[in-house]
C-alpha cells in the first residue's frame, strides 16, 4: 500500500512499489489527463507536480512519492472550477493542435510562473525544454505563457 495526496485528496493505492506514478494516476485513479508519451523521461507528456515540482511521472516509482502531494492537470484549476491563468491563456491562444503533449506543457508552465512570475524568453526556454511538442506549437506556448504571466 502506498499513501499520497492527489489533487488535495488522500489516496491509498494497492500497487507494487515500483509501479510508475503515471500508471497509478491513470489506471488506479482514473486521471487520464496525464499522458504516456515516451516512457523514458524524454518528452514531458507525463509531467505532474510532486510537492510543487514538475516531475516525469512515467519514470517516478510510486514508492518514491509516498506521503507526497501530487498534482495532475485535473487539479490545476481552482476549487470553484475557475481555470488557472495558464489554462485560460492556452485557450485564448489556441495552443493545442493534436493536444497530446499539452497537459504536460501546462504543468511545466504552471510551475514556471509560480517560481518566476515574469519569465524572460530564456527562462521559458529553460523551463519548457523538457516538454516536446511534435506539432511544433512552441510559438503559441511561449505567447500563452507571457499572457498568463500578465494575468497571474
Ligand atoms: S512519457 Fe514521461 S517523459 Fe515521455
Ligand atoms: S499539440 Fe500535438 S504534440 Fe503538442
Amino acid at each position: 500500500m502506498v499513501q499520497l495526496k492527489i489533487n488535495g485528496e488522500s489516496a491509498t493505492l494497492d500497487v507494487a512499489p515500483d509501479t510508475p506514478l503515471l500508471w497509478a494516476v491513470r489506471e488506479q485513479l482514473g486521471l487520464t489527463g496525464t499522458k504516456f508519451g515516451c516512457g523514458i523521461a524524454m518528452c514531458g507528456a507525463c509531467t505532474v507536480h510532486v510537492d510543487g515540482q514538475p516531475v516525469r511521472s512515467c519514470s517516478t516509482a510510486i514508492a518514491d512519492v509516498e506521503g507526497a502531494d501530487v498534482t495532475t492537470i485535473e487539479g490545476v484549476k481552482a476549487a470553484d472550477g475557475t481555470l488557472h491563468a495558464v489554462q485560460q491563456a492556452w485557450i485564448d491562444h489556441q495552443v493545442p493542435q493534436c493536444g497530446y503533449c499539452q497537459s504536460g506543457q501546462i504543468m511545466s508552465a504552471v510551475a514556471l510562473l509560480r517560481d518566476t512570475p515574469n519569465p524572460s524568453d530564456a527562462d521559458i526556454d529553460t523551463a519548457m525544454a523538457g516538454n516536446i511538442c511534435r506539432c511544433g506549437m512552441y510559438d503559441r506556448i511561449r505567447a500563452a505563457i507571457k499572457t498568463a504571466a500578465k494575468g497571474a
